[in-house]
């Protein structure tokens, strides 16, 4: 199995990663992404799912949640703590997803959390071709991209909104939401800068 590039830096911290993981909560940080999901049991994709906190959370609330992780010991860590999760935990990375297949299409929405930053161009337009064809109509997909210097994760590439609007575009989506210029919820990362982007399948 080829490294995926953008897991490099993380097999070095999962420990620290793990535990400041796992005291997030999703409605606390992400409230005008929580007031977009859909309604349970619909379907959705946690993709570059790390530790788990959110699928399993989604989980928890009823919904039929995908997580795919490329990095194995994120993996087996979600596997264990969120044991008791109907979450269906794929190893398996973006743009491609190949081990997504026909019968677990249809999601309803995606989430990509602290992941675009990973992505090259090439990547990015690619990952949001594949979520073009994953998704149902009306389909919202919620983005958080990250600007700053490297943290746990040292593959990274600078974020731009209009960028990520660009293939929206492309593909099939419209911007329902964008906040830009949003400080790191780590206090101690000063640095960093996100932006939250919600897009939705025509
Ligand atoms: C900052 S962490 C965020 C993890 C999780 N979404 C969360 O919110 O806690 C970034 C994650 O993206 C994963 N990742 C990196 N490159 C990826 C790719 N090409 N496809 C899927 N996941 C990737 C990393 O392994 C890591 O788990």
């Amino acid at each position: 199995l080829n490294k995926v590039p953008g897991t490099k830096g993380y097999e070095k911290v999962v420990n620290a990663f793990t535990e400041a993981s796992l005291k997030l909560n999703f409605r606390e940080i992400h409230p005008e992404l929580y007031d977009l999901l859909p309604s349970p049991p619909a379907r959705i994709l946690d993709a570059g799912s790390g530790v788990g906190q959110n699928a399993a959370a989604f989980a928890q609330m009823g919904f039929d949640v995908v997580a795919v992780e490329p990095l194995e010991e994120f993996l087996a860590i979600a596997k264990s703590t969120f044991s008791g999760s109907a979450v269906r935990w794929l190893q398996d990375s973006l743009p491609a997803l190949d081990k997504i297949d026909t019968s677990l299409e249809g999601f309803d929405f995606i989430l990509l959390e602290g992941v675009w930053h990973h992505l090259n161009r090439t990547e990015r337009k690619a990952c949001i071709k594949r979520f073009s064809e994953l998704m149902n109509s009306n389909g919202i997909c919620a983005i958080t991209l990250r600007n700053g210097p490297a943290g746990a994760g040292k593959h990274l590439f600078p974020t731009d909104t209009k960028e990520l609007l660009e293939y929206a575009d492309e593909f099939g989506f419209k911007a329902i939401l964008k906040l830009e210029n949003l400080p790191s919820i780590m206090n101690h990362k000063p640095n960093v800068t996100w932006a939250k982007v919600v897009i939705q399948k025509k």
